[in-house]
């Protein structure tokens, strides 16, 4: 009992964002950074301002949080990363690991990019083990960033982030911020798109990912506590049944229409390559007549 007591004491604190000399995770998971606080997310009214676009192999590029009504809020914690695609990894993040049918659930495995300048800021990497240890791969060390103490930091606050040279395509921000130590109000940042100036990943497997991801990311996202309690809380009092089949078909026509968008993408690129071949193989036939000829 009393062995028990003092494990789950561990694990809570060790599971503190706000643990002083850094966040214990490498990856944002609501319910293990509220069980970790002792408290629920709440809303410390940040948004991300972000450029449109990255170049792949360019410049670093400002990545800002701040309050929404632009006053300065105090925090003392973060952990921040960028991953592929356009989805929020907590959506991910929020579905157990190895769930049928969900590629990504449980988090992007992928950490992509490299933040700067991380010791005048009181930031560091997040420890490799950290990290191994929740299955992430960072292009860099510094893909994944924490505190490296408690910050005495004030919105507008700004990181700058180095793109990875191979293109990642469409990349998402994540982060949450948290105001203090336990029982103090944290916040997940709402994600941030930025787009690749090389534009998707890869043509035509790029879109059929693309279509992939983007059904997965619907049923993620269904599968959410809080896209339950949302879906639930609109019409659920009217009428349960109608409530979750209004929500189950909003998820399956966002799948559908990302699908449909998808397989245009890799039937557009399909076409293209095949003509590619057939002009390639014309001109190889060509050539073989004229030295028949
Ligand atoms: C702005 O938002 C912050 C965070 O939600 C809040 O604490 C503050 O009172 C707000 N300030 C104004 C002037 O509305
Ligand atoms: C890490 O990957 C292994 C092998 O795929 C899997 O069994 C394990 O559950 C994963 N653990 C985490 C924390 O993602």
């Amino acid at each position: 009992m009393h062995l028990i007591h003092s494990i789950s004491l561990l694990t809570l604190a060790v599971a503190t964002l706000a643990f002083p000399n850094g966040a214990p995770r490498c990856k944002i998971t609501e319910s293990i950074i509220a069980a970790g606080h002792k408290l629920q997310q709440g809303s410390l009214g940040l948004v991300m301002t972000l450029p449109a676009t990255y170049t792949p192999g360019g410049p670093a590029i400002p990545i800002t949080v701040a309050a929404a009504n632009g006053s300065a809020v105090s925090f003392a914690g973060v952990l921040a990363y960028i991953t592929p695609g356009n989805i929020m990894d907590s959506s991910f993040t929020a579905v157990p690991i190895g769930t049928p049918n969900v590629p990504n659930a449980g988090g992007i495995k992928q950490h992509v990019g490299k933040f700067n300048n991380l010791g005048a800021q009181n930031l560091r990497a997040q420890t490799a083990a950290v990290c191994t240890a929740q299955n992430v791969t960072n292009d860099n060390a510094a893909s994944t960033i924490t505190h490296s103490q408690p910050l005495t930091a004030k919105t507008p606050f700004t990181i700058m982030w180095t793109p990875p040279k191979t293109n990642a395509g469409q990349v998402t921000v994540n982060m949450v911020i948290s105001s203090g130590s336990s029982r103090t109000p944290w916040q997940i940042v709402p994600s941030g798109q930025i787009q690749s100036t090389a534009g998707a990943a890869a043509a035509a497997a790029g879109a059929a990912n693309g279509a992939a991801t983007a059904s997965t990311s619907a049923t993620a996202a269904a599968a959410t506590p809080a896209a339950k309690k949302t879906a639930g809380k609109k019409t659920a009092k009217k009428n349960p049944a109608k409530a979750a089949g209004g929500a189950a078909a909003k998820v399956a026509n966002a799948a559908k229409a990302a699908a449909a968008k998808a397989a245009n993408a890799a039937k557009a690129a399909a076409a293209k390559a095949a003509n590619a071949a057939k002009a390639a193989a014309a001109k190889v036939a060509q050539k073989a007549k004229k030295g028949k000829n």
